[in-house]
């Protein structure tokens, strides 16, 4: 790839992850540059962490369109438009289809709050702490059809303690979060991931 590589956020609700990826680009710990984001909830907290940093927001209300397939299509046209070479899903809450899928295949990574392949979709802290574990993790994989199924890129461990709840532990696994994505992201800049069938290498 030529020139810096050029990134884009999916995110549905607080940004935490957004604001980890802005912040690792200002201080030149990923070398490339964020250049949208785009989420499905006008009103959600990471809306207005891209209007501080001053990173243009592409925010829309799935009701106001007809079909899934209508959004997704402006999706790809805008992030088209941008020459966007890396599209990172961190709290995107919707599964995407292959009208994003496909024009951005490879190029579409997500980050989920448990070590896949255990916990996937929805709650997956509070599953783990459910199922007795004691441990959890942060797992970054390319995105597929499927619910927090694709390609494991790279995962981080987190220990589970007696006596955490949902909160203390989502705590620590987003501490967790906040240094191994902007990690993947700028390893995706060095051109350092790869991926051949089902197996990622991040070296
Ligand atoms: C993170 O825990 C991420 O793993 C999951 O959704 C959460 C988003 O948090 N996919 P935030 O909006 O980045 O704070």
């Amino acid at each position: 790839m030529s020139g810096r590589m050029r990134i884009a956020v999916m995110a549905s609700g607080s940004g935490s992850n957004f604001q980890a990826i802005a912040d690792a680009v200002r201080a030149g710990a990923i070398g490339g540059s964020l250049e949208l984001l785009i989420c499905d909830k006008p009103s959600a907290p990471v809306v207005e962490r891209a209007r501080r940093e001053g990173i243009e927001a592409f925010a829309f209300s799935p009701r106001s369109y007809a079909a899934k397939a209508d959004y997704e299509l402006e999706m790809v046209q805008r992030l088209q438009e941008r020459r966007i070479d890396l599209v990172v899903l961190a709290g995107y809450m919707r599964i995407v289809s292959n009208v994003l899928l496909e024009p951005f295949a490879g190029r579409l990574i997500n980050i989920h709050p448990s070590l896949l392949p255990a916990f996937p979709g929805m709650n997956a802290i509070g599953q783990a702490l459910d199922s007795g574990v004691k441990w959890t993790g942060v797992t970054v994989h390319f995105v597929d059809n499927g619910m927090d199924t694709g390609p494991i890129i790279a995962q981080q461990p987190v220990p589970l303690f007696a006596g955490d709840t949902v909160e203390s532990a989502a705590e620590r696994i987003q501490q967790a979060e906040h240094k191994l994505l902007p990690e993947v992201v700028q390893a995706f800049c060095e051109g350092r991931v790869t991926l051949n069938g089902r197996r990622a290498v991040m070296l």
